[in-house]
């Protein structure tokens, strides 16, 4: 049985190392042995080294980047390489969020850290989404290229290895006039999403898991988790909460 994914991503927050412990040890505190459910802590590169050395003693939680640069070293001021995350033993990071692609990364630049990602043997976190809803349905088209130009060239074996987060931007907590999507929204998307993968690398292919992003809370976490035809979750504001996220976590557990 594969495990349902429960991914938390802190985006730029909290404000200090103290309080990211805090945040930490109160979900890993409130945290049962999980059976069914994986948990993966998405934070700010500045606290990956902290919190690895508390997440040593119990290991209930996996910690992830929220970004990477595509070249392994050398002169790049300000990024962060694969190597260095491999280094300090973190096998996840989210690429393409669309917090990122707003300041101007593009899909070629997502897939270049997508492959760079995998050759260290990371394994990305991917976010496609559309951007708004429009009546003919242009936006199966802008997932579509989202998803064949992030994924380009990446070898057939090490697609398995990747996680596709759906998530819709307009659906976003911190969206301006956001709207609710519905698991139907997500089970379309997912199904779609299948269809390209399988079109663009072949039947015989495994395909990466599809998690659901978008205000996830601990309202409704049961409905995506059972009919949004996903493998599981990325959370965001309701992850800096940890009784909300605990709840989501406990949900995920007993599906
Ligand atoms: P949200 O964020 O849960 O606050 O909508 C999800 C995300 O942006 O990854």
């Amino acid at each position: 049985m594969t495990k349902k994914l429960v991914i938390a991503n802190w985006k730029m927050n909290p404000a200090s190392g103290k309080e990211a412990e805090t945040l930490f040890t109160d979900v890993e505190n409130g945290l049962t042995l999980l059976k069914k459910t994986e948990v993966i802590i998405c934070v700010p590169f500045l606290y990956l080294n902290i919190l690895k050395s508390a997440n040593r003693q119990t290991k209930k939680i996996i910690l992830g980047a929220q970004n990477v640069f595509y070249e392994e070293k050398g002169a790049f001021t300000g990024e962060i390489s694969p190597l260095m995350l491999d280094n300090l033993g973190i096998k996840y990071v989210i690429l393409g969020h669309s917090e990122r692609r707003a300041l101007g990364e593009t899909n070629l630049d997502i897939n270049k850290k997508i492959k760079s990602a995998l050759s260290f043997g990371l394994i990305p976190i991917v976010c496609v989404g559309d951007k708004e809803r429009d009546e003919n349905h242009e936006y199966f088209n802008f997932v579509k290229i989202q998803v064949e130009e992030c994924l380009n060239g990446v070898k057939k074996d090490l697609l398995g290895k990747i996680i596709i987060a759906y998530e819709p931007v307009w659906a976003l907590s911190t969206t301006e006039g956001r709207k609710d999507a519905t698991p139907v929204d997500s089970r379309e998307m997912v199904i779609f999403i299948r269809k390209i993968l399988t079109d663009k690398f072949g039947v015989n292919t495994k395909l990466p898991r599809i998690i659901y992003g978008g205000s996830v809370n601990e309202k409704n976490a049961l409905e995506f988790l059972t009919n949004g035809g996903v493998e599981g979750v990325l959370v965001g504001g309701a992850s800096l909460n940890p009784e909300k996220f605990l709840e989501i976590i406990s949900i995920a557990e007993k599906i």
